[in-house]
């Protein structure tokens, strides 16, 4: 998923939720945090770092499994719930819905759970992948059209991330300094060269578990960021288009993160706010999925949870001239000792 810059509210809370899990940082340097952590890590046998690697493992497999099976005229709905059984399947959890946006929507489109929608045009699948919360976000586009146009849009979003990963990794290769900005230079000039504009009000993000919008913000476009790229968990996500390359806000989306928890007045709202604390915690998750558990009723108890504040509702995000968007995403580990791309 992305992440909407200058838009006003995101839905994040970086305090105020007491369910929100406490969050280290998997590749601290310093040597008293890291021992601490690898003794609680020797419980479960798995370091943060394998889970993180795991994680991204699973992600590649499932977007190479999307490949053999995505085809036009399937129903989206059919695609999502492939791709999410699919996750599980390999041992991991979704960490968020799949999003497949078709041509002018950009992001954050999940199918409803009885969406009637079917694939075509520029079709961009999203997926995001979590073990204990650490998270593997990654996204193809796909040309179900045999068009020219698209297949260059989809390839100039491909080019901007590999020049992106290219660039970080020969940086942090020879402990050069990288800024933000300097990564968002190397994603428009790539994507303008080929006749596109990037989406500037869209960006990739760093990670930290069970929090997939964290930190430092990852532009398309040379933003003049001068924050620097440390260790840590990124996703870079190149948005391409050959409209005006701005997204505004569309139509709802069903996608949903607990933000700030209140008690809502029916019994229903109560139950279904619980479960979203147990089961997503503070990932993003879809009224979809809610309603296979609880019904219809669902609908009601999201309502009623959004309006009291509980629950941020994620609208679509649609390019502001209507013009068609590729996307294609990787995440990356970066530690001291270079930079890993984890869904590969
Ligand atoms: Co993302």
């Amino acid at each position: 998923m992305t992440e909407k810059q200058y838009g006003g509210a995101t839905g994040r809370n970086s305090e105020g939720s007491s369910i929100k899990k406490s969050v280290q940082n998997p590749i601290s340097t310093q040597k008293t945090k890291t021992s601490k952590m690898e003794k609680e890590n020797s419980k479960s046998n798995q370091t943060d770092k394998q889970k993180i690697l795991k994680a991204g493992k699973i992600a590649g497999e499932v977007k190479e499994y999307a490949k053999t099976i995505i085809k036009k005229g399937m129903p989206l709905l059919e695609i999502a719930e492939k791709i999410e059984n699919k996750i599980i399947e390999l041992g991991g959890k979704p960490a968020f819905p799949v999003n497949t946006s078709i041509n002018e929507i950009a992001a954050h489109y999940t199918p409803s759970a009885n969406d009637s929608s079917i694939a075509h045009g520029l079709l961009k699948v999203d997926l995001g992948v979590h073990i204990d919360g650490w998270i593997a976000d990654t996204a193809i586009s796909f040309d179900l059209e045999n068009l020219g146009e698209n297949k260059k849009l989809i390839q100039a979003s491909k080019d901007a991330l590999e020049n992106a990963i290219e660039l970080v990794s020969k940086k942090i290769g020879k402990k050069e300094i990288l800024t933000t900005g300097e990564m968002g230079e190397k994603i428009q000039e790539t994507i303008e060269s080929k006749g596109f504009l990037p989406i500037i009000n869209l960006s990739g993000h760093q990670i930290e578990q069970y929090n997939l919008h964290a930190g430092l913000t990852i532009p398309n476009i040379d933003n003049k960021s001068t924050e620097i790229i440390s260790p840590g968990l990124y996703a870079i996500e190149p948005f391409v288009t050959d409209g005006n390359g701005k997204i505004r806000d569309g139509k709802p989306s069903g996608i949903y993160m607990l933000t700030n928890p209140k008690t809502p007045r029916t019994p229903i709202a109560r139950e279904v706010l619980e479960y979203i604390g147990e089961e997503y915690q503070t990932l993003p998750f879809c009224s979809r999925w809610l309603v296979k558990k609880f019904g219809m009723k669902t609908m009601f108890a999201l309502k009623q949870l959004e309006e009291n504040g509980s629950l941020h509702q994620f609208p679509q995000l649609v390019e502001s001239s209507n013009s068609k968007v590729a996307q294609t995403e990787h995440t990356i580990l970066i530690t001291e000792k270079g930079v890993e791309v984890t869904t590969k």
